[in-house]
């Protein structure tokens, strides 16, 4: 398995990130990529992908879009070129929180997308409540031969049809596809089907039932696995065999 969206060098593991990361090649997860959320933190988490044989993306989140330096290219160039490094983000709009002005969150993304085509990687995207927006910046600013995963996807299916027809994006599914009221969302998997969908957890938060409320960890990818083998009636092996060589058409090929 592949754990596609994670931060483990978030501080929330400060205090037993080796364990963590046992924990999680235990339970089978082959490889996982922790995800920056703006340059500082970007930077921490290509040191840990370093330090525990995993790998990084680096980006600039929408919510830290407001303190973007000037030149975003020249700052995240360095930490693209880092060995570990498979992909730009997160990036992306976030209307729920709004903690950047809208205005800054679209210019930001903007940047990051023109230099994600510059430089031929794939993008990690982070959207909520801002769907029109959105798209409409992917219009202008995406093309055939670019990449990515829309992460924490919670949309239903019309959503979906949009990112992976229109765009040809991946689904990153989380723990939120075993929440009781995520009925649009399995609605969604089932329609996109498993070509279409990667694995993720988002850790430490949202954690999948029956570990809502806890601390989310690479590990608890397995709940979101046999899930999604449920909703689509594939075994377990099926499910994990092919997301994980959606992982690897999307990022290259993860080994540590
Ligand atoms: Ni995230």
């Amino acid at each position: 398995m592949i754990d596609t969206h994670c931060h483990i060098h978030d501080r929330q593991f400060d205090g037993d990130r080796d364990a963590v990361v046992a924990r999680a090649r235990a339970a089978g997860v082959r490889a996982m990529v922790t995800v920056g959320e703006s340059v500082a933190d970007s930077g921490r988490a290509v040191a840990a992908a370093r330090d525990y044989g995993c790998f990084a993306a680096v980006g600039i989140h929408p919510h830290a879009a407001k303190d973007a330096p000037a030149d975003i290219a020249a700052a995240l160039r360095p930490l693209l070129a880092e060995r570990r490094v498979v992909a730009l983000g997160e990036a992306g709009l976030d209307y729920y929180y709004d903690r950047s002005p809208r205005d800054v969150q679209q210019r930001v993304l903007r940047a990051q997308l023109q230099l994600a085509r510059d430089a031929g990687i794939p993008v990690i995207f982070h959207h909520r409540d801002a769907f029109e927006d959105f798209t409409a910046i992917l219009r202008e600013e995406w093309n055939a031969s670019m990449r990515g995963v829309v992460h924490c996807f919670t949309g239903g299916p019309e959503q979906a049809r949009t990112y992976c027809d229109e765009f040809g994006l991946l689904l990153g599914i989380g723990g939120v596809v075993t929440f009781p009221n995520a009925a649009p969302l399995r609605d969604a998997v089932q329609a996109a089907g498993i070509e279409r969908i990667v694995l993720e957890t988002d850790c430490p938060y949202l954690s999948p039932v029956p570990l809502r409320g806890k601390r989310n960890e690479p590990s608890f990818v397995t709940h979101t696995a046999s899930k999604v083998s449920a909703l689509l009636g594939m075994p377990l092996e099926g499910v994990i065999e092919r997301t994980d060589a959606n992982a690897g058409r999307l990022f290259g090929e993860l080994n540590a």
